[in-house]
């Protein structure tokens, strides 16, 4: 928009090397992903917009506004050992449901799908709960990281984007805990990262 374009010209923006989707292009399919998932919920309640966090916070917040169904939103927090920006597979629950999700259908709503360790790990866990019913909801998919990998197909009902190859930053997406708060996604400049 307008607004968002006057805001971050020059600032922290000067830190991206390139946008790879911009406020408007995330919001136009972030909206058709609401209409999706409101077409395919009509008939389904309880439902319960799960938000993986931090990443997934802007995202569920448009996401779920595009939802025109009685849901209810919780979050958790997970965490995979190891530092750095690869997965290592083995995934620490943060924070944990505030309530039980027996017989709820549940859509996970992540930031981003990478190796798919983290969402493989989750939804395994919480299908251990008894739900109605569990799809994910990823506003992006780097698919071509699993190419002929065992989690090649994460099965994401809803994704918005095919994501390249790079480390991402915007929209939820953090480098060292910054960035997130940018409305639109792209790639850091190299020196940023040193
Ligand atoms: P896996 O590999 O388990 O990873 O699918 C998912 C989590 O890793 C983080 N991740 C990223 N974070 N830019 C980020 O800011 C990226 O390009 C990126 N790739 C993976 C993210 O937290 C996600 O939930
Ligand atoms: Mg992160």
């Amino acid at each position: 928009s307008a607004v968002y374009a006057e805001i971050w010209e020059g600032g922290l923006r000067e830190d991206l090397r390139e946008v790879l989707f911009d406020a408007d292009v995330i919001h136009d399919r972030v909206i058709e992903m609401g209409r999706a998932i409101t077409r395919d919920y009509t008939d389904k309640h309880p439902v319960l917009m799960l938000g993986i966090l931090k990443g997934s916070y802007p995202f569920l917040a448009d996401l779920a506004r595009a939802v025109n169904l009685p849901v209810t939103v919780d979050f958790m927090a997970v965490s995979s050992y190891g530092a750095g920006t690869k997965s290592s597979g083995v995934v620490r629950i943060m924070k944990d449901l505030d309530r039980a999700i027996e017989g709820r259908h549940v859509i996970i709503v992540e930031d981003i799908i990478d190796s798919g360790l983290t969402l493989h790990y989750l939804r395994e866990n919480l299908r251990g709960r008894s739900p109605a019913s569990v799809e994910i909801a990823a506003l992006l998919d780097k698919k071509a990281v699993r190419k002929g990998k065992e989690l090649e197909d994460m099965g994401a009902r809803y994704v918005g984007f095919d994501c390249p190859n790079e480390f991402v930053v915007g929209y939820g997406l953090d480098f060292k805990g910054r960035y997130r708060n940018l409305p639109f996604i792209g790639v850091l400049r190299p020196e940023v990262y040193s």
